[in-house]
């Protein structure tokens, strides 16, 4: 069988420590999507890590990681994560293994993704830049240029001709952006040599025979559900999908493979880059959760916006991912506050909803609050349930309830050793 371990908001949930924490538990860590407008921040030994492409399982000894079919790799980002791992003495041969099937991200890609975006103005999507939504563009219209490509001695002339396809495409945008084309390639090819030193694999075929070997399994997620092509706040989504149905399609495993699909979200909700968050606040609280929570985007260090936690929006992605367990991040920003609001429904058109409607823009939207009281105790020395304070104890009581799912981890700050298992 295989688990997920999905973000359930607009990414940022904390998979990435996740992950670190449960790798123990398995054999492999399979990416299935996004590529590196993801920042998975690791911390542990009072250094903090962030990956972008790597799955977060390989700081773990024995296990080995699978960049699967479904994520995009921009060789040059791919190098540097490699690169800053160096001082760790990872066996990157062994315990990395790229699927043949994952599409590159050129550098014309960059370049159209802010071509892209100049060209949008005010309705520009907040891209982090790398290239996801064009790399994506291409795989769909059947251009694109995988990994395996890069075993054919022709490589070059693929990349050429679809490079020369790209320059012609950002003139078309008629914005304004200054590049040059010849250093970008140079560095592009250094990364794909570091590339091809890794081991390529038809990964649909290496998890198939891990499963039956009995190997555990755990397929990690990138963005959050929010953020998914079909299901998220389109089109302020990201190209891939976020949700659990992308972990079969990401990596070629069927539906009744999936086991256990582990849910995380953060104790309040954040937002990076545009698109609507009924939640969302203007005021002192939201100013307070950005800087106790130090929410900066770890891909972009853009500042992360912040609001209440939205329960319709949590249900929602509950339900599209079959969640059988959350994990409860960030508790211990939320110490200090005199109450806490929770959003339980949206007016909606003269309505009161509990569901998520085509459209949750400002003006079609507002919260309806449930106001909880808070608590004043530091979390983040705790290392049992028992410590946590009664109204605590009862914001997890009530997600639960209104969840129908066990909350299983909280998070009490962004060390390993700061999670308490229930
Ligand atoms: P893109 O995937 O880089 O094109 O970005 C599309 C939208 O998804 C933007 O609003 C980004 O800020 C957001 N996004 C992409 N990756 C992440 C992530 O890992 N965490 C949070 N937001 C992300």
């Amino acid at each position: 069988m295989v688990d997920l371990l999905l973000g359930l908001q607009w990414g940022d949930e904390g998979k990435g420590k996740i992950v670190d924490v449960l790798t123990k538990d398995y054999d492999v860590i399979a990416r299935f999507q996004g590529g590196p407008n993801a920042g998975h921040t690791l911390e542990f030994d009072g250094i903090k890590h962030v990956l972008h492409t790597i799955p977060s399982g390989i700081f773990h000894e024995n296990a080995i990681n699978v960049v699967g079919n479904g994520v995009v790799i921009d060789p040059v980002i791919f190098k540097k994560e490699l690169d800053n791992l160096g001082k760790f003495n990872i066996d990157f041969v062994k315990k990395l293994l790229i699927s043949r099937k994952a599409h590159l991200i050129l550098p014309t890609h960059r370049l159209l993704d802010a071509a892209s975006e100049a060209s949008k103005g005010k309705a520009k999507i907040g891209s982090t830049l790398k290239g996801i939504g064009p790399t994506y563009m291409d795989k769909t219209g059947r251009n694109g240029m995988r990994v395996g490509d890069l075993e054919f001695d022709n490589w070059k002339e693929k990349y050429r001709e679809l490079a020369n396809k790209h320059e012609s495409m950002i003139d078309y945008y008629n914005v304004d952006i200054q590049y040059d084309l010849k250093d970008l390639e140079t560095e592009f090819l250094e990364g794909v040599a570091t590339l091809k030193k890794l081991k390529f694999i038809d990964s649909e075929q290496y998890i198939f025979d891990a499963m039956a070997s009995g190997k555990k399994i755990l397929a990690e997620g990138a963005q959050g559900s929010l953020l998914d092509i079909d299901f998220g706040t389109y089109p302020y989504v990201t190209s891939s999908n976020t949700t659990a149905a992308g972990a079969c399609t990401g990596l070629g495993v069927s539906p009744n493979k999936i086991g256990r699909v582990l849910g995380i979200f953060k104790a309040y909700t954040t937002r990076v880059g545009s698109g609507p968050f009924p939640t969302e606040l203007f005021d002192e609280d939201g100013e307070t959760m950005g800087r106790v929570g130090n929410e900066f985007g770890a891909t972009t260090g853009r500042p992360r916006r912040c609001g209440w936690l939205d329960l319709v929006a949590l249900k929602y992605a509950v339900q599209i991912n079959g969640v059988t367990e959350l994990m409860m991040m960030k508790g211990d920003v939320l110490s200090g506050f005199k109450s806490l609001k929770v959003c339980t429904a949206y007016h909606y058109k003269g309505e009161e909803i509990t569901h998520l409607p085509y459209n949750i823009e400002a003006e079609n939207v507002s919260p309806v609050y449930k106001e909880m009281s808070g608590w004043d105790k530091d979390l983040t020395k705790m290392t049992t349930e028992s410590e946590f304070p009664d109204a605590l104890n009862a914001y997890i009581a009530f997600l639960e309830k209104e969840l129908h799912v066990p909350i299983k981890i909280v998070s009490v700050g962004p060390d390993r050793k700061q999670t308490i298992h229930r």
